[in-house]
């Protein structure tokens, strides 16, 4: 039984007190005990302070990204090992606007996903399309391709403590999500893919499903077999939103 995740990628939004805000408004709200593991992902500078407002909840952290190098004359980047001293257990790897604005290659997004493994923070690694590759037929080509090199340099044994989340880049931010039966149809593809490779990793992976996530189309989404959540944007800035997501995963 695949617990399932929905975790919030706030991308670079809020402000301390707007963060303070919707912690507390997701803390209010939040079940003590929810179906699925809830965790927010907010800038890195506002990390430590929502550490602190999260402390003892059952809402965890993650970061949004991270270097691919341990320590050292790397300016401007965060370690591994900095987002686990500010209380991240997770790191978003390879979402496709740090691959597509800020030309991150696939074997630096796997080096990314080795960096976190061996801090122990689990890593989130974002998969997905284009529009153009969806109409060219290349959408099975190109996820391949990126949980490949991941596999190849980590192993099926580095997605044992990792999440896959499946993004078709044309449905984020857009209002225009994938079908349920196209997340669907992906989502089976990337664990059979996995399962080649190691069958009984396959089957425990989350593989969550994200772009244009709301509360209105969550359940559908995540009634699928394969969709085991969310990783939800726009909608994860407002608490009811985002509270209404995380009450549509898990068991019914
Ligand atoms: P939206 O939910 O705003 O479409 O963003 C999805 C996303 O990119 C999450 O990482």
């Amino acid at each position: 039984m695949r617990r399932p995740i929905v975790a919030g990628n706030w991308k670079m939004h809020g402000s301390r007190a707007e963060n303070a805000r919707l912690i507390e408004e997701l803390l209010a709200g939040a079940p003590a005990t929810p179906k699925a593991t809830c965790l927010v992902c907010p800038p890195f500078v506002y990390l430590l302070e929502a550490s602190r407002q999260l402390r003892d909840s059952s809402i965890s952290l993650g970061g949004q990204d991270v270097c691919a190098d341990t320590q050292g004359a790397f300016t401007g980047e965060i370690s591994s090992a900095m987002l686990k001293d500010v209380g991240c257990e997770y790191v978003i790897v390879g979402h496709s606007e740090r691959r597509l604005l800020y030309r991150e290659s696939d074997q630096l997004v796997a080096r990314k996903f080795g960096a976190a493994l061996s801090k122990g923070l689990i890593p989130i690694l974002c998969v997905g399309e284009q529009l153009a590759d969806r109409e060219a037929g290349r959408t099975r080509e190109v996820v391949a391709r990126q949980l490949d090199v991941v596999l190849e340099l980590c192993g099926a044994t580095g997605l044992e403590q990792a999440v896959v989340a499946y993004e078709p880049v044309w449905a984020i931010g857009t209002g225009r999500n994938a079908a349920p039966e196209q997340a669907q149809e992906v989502h089976a593809y990337i664990r059979a893919r996995i399962g080649a490779r190691d069958a009984r990793i396959a089957a425990a992976t989350r593989i969550l499903y994200g772009g244009s996530v709301k509360a209105g189309n969550a359940a559908e989404l995540f009634a699928m077999p394969d969709v085991d959540g969310g990783l939800i944007g726009g909608a994860s800035l407002k608490a009811d939103e985002f509270l209404t997501i995380l009450a549509a995963a898990g068991p019914a």
